[in-house]
């Protein structure tokens, strides 16, 4: 009898072991374009959002004014010193308890420590600014945490992912985790995980934050989209980024 019992133990912890394992085989939205689309992105000269990397990386030098300090006064090697940084973001700002995103890092540190009026979401100062900042974590894994004062945002943002919503009532869970590998308006769906962000995308010509495209796909059921930095998209976006941790950082990606 007791033999059974822990045999049966351990054939459900030979099933628990692959469903498990599902969420780390999450992979990239790079795996779901065409070869030809990731070559591009691949490709420094043939992926128009280095572009934006390049503008992130003037401005990070540049004075905005003649009494105002350069990001790059503060922080000097950054190649080194904000190698990294990326992979831990969404995180909870230790200070005011509000979970930040990389743009709002950015802007807490242009508004209080650099003195200058925010960039503003979706600005294209703001959108170099973390694209520059995330292509310094290229090929880095995602580590954002999910525990501590980080949990409760992430729960919002599972519950938020897992709930059925718009007109066409899906959740963002059936399509990103049920219909992985279908084709949808010449679109292969990919898991969602958000790692290539800011990313040049044809059909914008522009380059656009996760946010962008979260609004969307907010659209696409035909639900509310969310405003730009909004808490319901940054829960979301920890959700995201806790699914997608150990993926490398894939910043500036091509999109369809
Ligand atoms: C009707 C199916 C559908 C629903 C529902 C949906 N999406 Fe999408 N989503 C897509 C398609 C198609 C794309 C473009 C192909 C891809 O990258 O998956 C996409 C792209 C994305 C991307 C960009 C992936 C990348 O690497 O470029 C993210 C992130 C994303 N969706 C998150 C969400 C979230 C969060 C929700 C819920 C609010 C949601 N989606 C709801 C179909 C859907
Ligand atoms: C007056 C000095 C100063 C200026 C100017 C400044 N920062 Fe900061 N920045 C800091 C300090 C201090 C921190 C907090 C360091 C820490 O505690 O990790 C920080 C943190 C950051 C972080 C988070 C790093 C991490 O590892 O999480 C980013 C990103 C950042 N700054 C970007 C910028 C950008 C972009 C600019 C220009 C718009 C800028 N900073 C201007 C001092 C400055």
């Amino acid at each position: 009898m007791a033999k059974t019992g822990i045999a049966l133990i351990l054939a459900l912890s030979v099933v628990v072991v692959p469903a498990g394992s599902a969420l780390s085989e999450i992979k990239s939205g790079s795996e779901f374009l065409s070869p030809e689309l990731r070559r591009q992105q691949a490709d420094e000269t043939r992926n128009p959002a280095f572009f934006w990397v390049e503008q992130g990386r003037e401005l990070f030098s540049r004075r905005p004014a003649p009494d105002a300090q350069a990001c790059i006064a503060c922080h000097v090697d950054p190649q080194q010193k904000l190698r990294g940084a990326a992979t831990r973001y969404p995180q909870v700002d230790a200070a005011t308890g509000k979970l930040l995103n990389l743009e709002g890092r950015i802007e807490q540190c242009r508004v209080e420590r650099q003195k200058q009026p925010a960039f503003g979401y979706e600005s294209p100062e703001l959108l170099s600014m973390t694209a520059y900042l995330a292509s310094l974590s290229r090929g880095l894994p995602m580590q954002v945490k999910t525990d501590g004062a980080a949990n409760p945002f992430f729960e919002a943002g599972r519950a938020f992912f897992e709930r059925r919503q718009g007109q066409l009532n899906l959740s963002c869970q059936q399509c990103h985790d049920g219909l992985v590998g279908q084709k949808l308006r010449g679109d292969t769906i990919s898991h969602g995980a958000g790692t290539g962000y800011p990313a040049y995308r044809l059909e914008w010509n522009d380059v656009g934050s996760l946010h962008r495209r979260l609004r969307a796909c907010s659209l696409g059921v035909r639900a509310t989209q969310f405003d730009y930095g909004s808490a319901e998209y940054l829960a979301l976006e920890l959700y995201l980024a806790g699914r997608a941790k150990g993926l490398p950082v894939e910043t500036p990606g091509l999109r369809r």
